[in-house]
């Protein structure tokens, strides 16, 4: 059997834990399909002496990174520690620069500096893998990098983050507010204490903006992606979603658009949309994730399992240092990072497509008139309108409405007729309707 592949990991916390416990309990399956064993040599956390339930004595403990990412005796790097910049970012480029693989499940810094990362790697020809970075344990890196590489995707979208469709699915069950249920999701461990990242759509972000990369062949735009959060969502607005025949998820889309001189437009948003009952998506509840890849060959696929915890993170940590033991290295965005495209994005008022607008209104006449004249005016065609009784203290009235299929920046003229008109008491709601 050849050399084992020596690894240091740094970070020891949910998932550098699961790491070590997955190569321990799995340690003979793991050396027997990587061909060789995999052995842990050095790790590191911020405190040395905290009790983290894992035997650390046979390991190294080395404070410093640079230390951490030249030592002789190892050959891949493992960074599970967080964060786009700081000590992760040191650790990376130091690792690749010093020409060790690298394995990370941090998507914020791959959406951030991934490109660097990417070139640094490839100038060093060593290995960089992020498959825990989407999706936790659910091997969708791999599927887009070689399992659809014969393909040209034209859609990448999916549910990706756990802890939004917690929140939204739990609504949706218990008919509870969003705050409520956030307030649950944090006492069940679904949400961190500061929940901002998940619930504003920034963290389904840093995924979209990785998937699109390596499912499109362009550059990482996280820039690029047009982000709103679920806080917004209302329980009446999954109701009357669910009479409409719809349920409400935070979607992460891109789309990759052809144009006539052969190069593309890119378009990726994070924000709740409504999904159809019938849309596999809809089936998806929980602190689950799913990506849906829609190929020119393979068609639509599914990919679907947790989007988070030790175990199925840890297995996506492993399943990379495999390959890399196996010499199994390819460019990390799927095809070399020199050669990937960087596009323009596209103009997303020429989405066509419908959507559901809910308005919060004041309970006086004139007003439903005011709302579908501005509709008129901006060429939206309403396809049904839903006005509900008036709350408790007859203040005010919501009103929501499904559009006919038109452009999205008809929508956006009609949103903005109506800005700061007197008789919207709180901002619109605007969610698209997602298609099948
Ligand atoms: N948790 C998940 O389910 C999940 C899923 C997918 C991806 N990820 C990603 O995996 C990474 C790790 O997440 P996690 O949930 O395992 O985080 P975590 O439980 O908070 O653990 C972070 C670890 O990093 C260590 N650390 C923090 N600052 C450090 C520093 N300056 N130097 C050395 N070590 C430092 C901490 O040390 P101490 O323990 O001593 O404080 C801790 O052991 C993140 O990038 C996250 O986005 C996590």
């Amino acid at each position: 059997m050849a050399e084992p592949l020596r690894i240091a990991i740094s970070g020891l916390g949910t998932v550098g834990t699961g790491v070590i416990r997955l190569l321990e309990t799995n340690r003979d399956m793991v050396e027997r399909r990587a061909g060789r064993a995999i052995e842990v040599v050095a790790v590191n956390a911020r405190e040395r002496h905290k009790d983290r339930g894992v035997d650390l004595a046979p390991y190294a403990w080395v404070d410093d990174m640079q230390a951490m990412a030249t030592r002789a005796d190892v050959d891949v790097v493992v960074e599970l520690v967080g964060g786009s910049d700081g000590p992760a970012l040191t650790l990376a480029r130091a690792a690749l620069d010093a020409g060790k693989g690298f394995v990370t499940a941090n998507k914020a810094m791959v959406a951030h500096h991934g490109m660097e990362l990417a070139e640094l790697a490839a100038i060093k020809q060593a290995a960089f893998a992020f498959e825990a970075a989407v999706a936790g344990g659910i091997p969708v890196v791999k599927g887009l990098r070689e399992g659809t590489a014969a393909n040209a995707l034209t859609r990448i979208y999916g549910i990706l983050n756990g802890t939004c469709n917690y929140i939204l699915s739990e609504m949706e069950r218990t008919g509870a507010d969003f705050d409520a249920m956030l307030r649950e999701a944090q006492e069940k461990g679904y949400a961190e204490a500061d929940p901002e990242f998940d619930i504003e759509g920034v963290d389904a972000a840093h995924k979209l903006a990785i998937l699109a990369a390596i499912g499109f062949g362009t550059r990482i735009d996280f820039e690029g992606v047009r982000t709103a959060g679920i806080t917004t969502v209302r329980a009446s607005d999954i109701a009357q979603a669910d009479a409409l025949g719809y349920v409400v998820r935070l979607v992460g889309v891109a789309t990759l658009e052809d144009r006539a001189d052969g190069s593309h437009r890119l378009l990726q948003r994070v924000r709740p949309c409504l999904v159809p009952f019938r849309h596999p998506l809809a089936a998806v509840t929980g602190p689950t994730n799913a990506v849906v890849a829609e190929g020119d060959f393979a068609g639509r696929l599914l990919f679907q399992g947790a989007g988070a915890g030790d175990k199925p993170t840890a297995s996506a940590v492993v399943a990379d240092l495999i390959d890399i033991a196996r010499g199994q290295v390819g460019a990390p965005f799927s095809v070399p990072v020199g050669q990937l495209e960087a596009c323009v994005e596209a103009d997303p008022g020429e989405r066509v497509g419908r959507d559901y607008i809910r308005f919060t209104v004041a309970d006086r006449p004139g007003v439903l008139a005011e709302i579908t004249a501005a509709m008129r005016d901006a060429d939206v065609s309403i396809e049904s309108l839903i006005q509900r009784g008036r709350d408790r203290d007859g203040g005010e009235v919501q009103v929501a409405m499904v559009t006919h299929e038109g452009p999205e920046r008809c929508v956006t003229k009609a949103l903005a007729l109506l800005e700061g008109s007197p008789s919207l008491t709180a901002p619109p709601l605007a969610m698209p309707i997602l298609k099948d």
